[in-house]
């Protein structure tokens, strides 16, 4: 982890409300994913870092997309800065997620479908079926990324505008049997969480999610981002930004 200047090379919208960022290193470390950046924002008054995933990633080219959406002031901000510009960047922060078997399902709901294409990057010898929901057309991101390096990629929508109708945790668990992935990795609102759990309870493979807390410092200190976990030797909290964000969803205490 280290503090870097990055130089950004495009900040466009992609859809209602969401935009994407890419940002230029000189120099740049193996990232997984589901590691985030923490951005500092070019306006004094925003004080703290903005946290994001690393939403992908060319070690080559040494960038990283970022993928956002506007939600308040410091998003506002960030979505008027201008190609060429220059950022404050502290990355990677954070695990990420480690597949150990074969077959991977990816399972994104909203913003957290930011963190996929990045799993997909790190873990090239891997084969993944992602699964991506929104709440309607207008809000579909990373769709033709995901296709570009995933066996398959279903996209769903809570009013059905695009591509299958209904809650993608329940289009992800009609498809369990025919991908029996090895792993299933889950990135979205806490709900989705809990929603999973129901939803594939009995399932008999490990299920990880990565946890999205507000932040202060982004790297272990502060104890802003503390979260329960159940474990064999008892409850007890964790840092999602250091110990975090990915965890066992099992040990969650949601
Ligand atoms: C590890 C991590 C990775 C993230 N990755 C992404 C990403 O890839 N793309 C993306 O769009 N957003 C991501 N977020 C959320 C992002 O950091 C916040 O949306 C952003 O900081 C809001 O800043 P703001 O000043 O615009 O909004 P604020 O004015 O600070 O808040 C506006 C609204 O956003 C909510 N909000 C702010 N921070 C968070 C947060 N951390 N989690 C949930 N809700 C929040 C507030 O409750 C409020 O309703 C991530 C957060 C974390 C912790
Ligand atoms: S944000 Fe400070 S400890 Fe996690």
């Amino acid at each position: 982890m280290k503090d870097r200047i990055a130089t950004v090379k495009e900040n466009v919208q992609v859809a209602d409300g969401i935009w994407s960022m890419t940002l230029a290193f000189d120099d740049f470390e193996k990232v997984e994913g589901a590691q985030f950046l923490d951005i500092k924002l070019p306006d004094k008054s925003k004080i703290l870092r903005r946290p994001f995933c690393i939403c992908d990633f060319d070690e080559k080219k040494k960038t990283a997309l970022v993928c956002y959406a506007v939600v308040g002031g410091g998003t506002e901000v960030l979505s008027g800065v201008k190609a060429g510009e220059k950022l404050n960047v502290l990355l990677p922060l954070g695990n990420g997620y480690r597949p150990v078997g074969k077959r991977i399902m990816l399972i994104g709901g909203g913003m957290g479908v930011a963190v996929l294409p990045a799993v997909v990057t790190a873990n090239p010898d891997k084969e993944f079926f992602s699964y991506i929901g929104f709440a309607n057309a207008g809000k579909v991101v990373l769709e033709k990324e995901l296709a570009s390096k995933c066996a398959g990629v279903t996209v769903a929508t809570d009013d059905g505008s695009y591509g299958k109708k209904g809650f993608v945790t329940t289009v992800a668990r009609e498809a369990f049997d025919a991908v029996r992935p090895d792993e299933i990795f889950v990135c979205g609102p806490e709900v989705m969480y809990k929603a999973v759990r129901k939803t594939f309870e009995g399932v008999d493979v490990p299920i990880y999610v990565s946890l999205e807390q507000r932040m202060g410092c982004g790297i272990g200190a502060c104890l802003v981002c503390n979260c329960k976990v159940k474990r064999a030797d008892g409850e007890g909290y964790v840092r999602v930004c250091k110990d975090g964000p990915v965890f066992l969803l099992n040990e969650v205490v949601l």
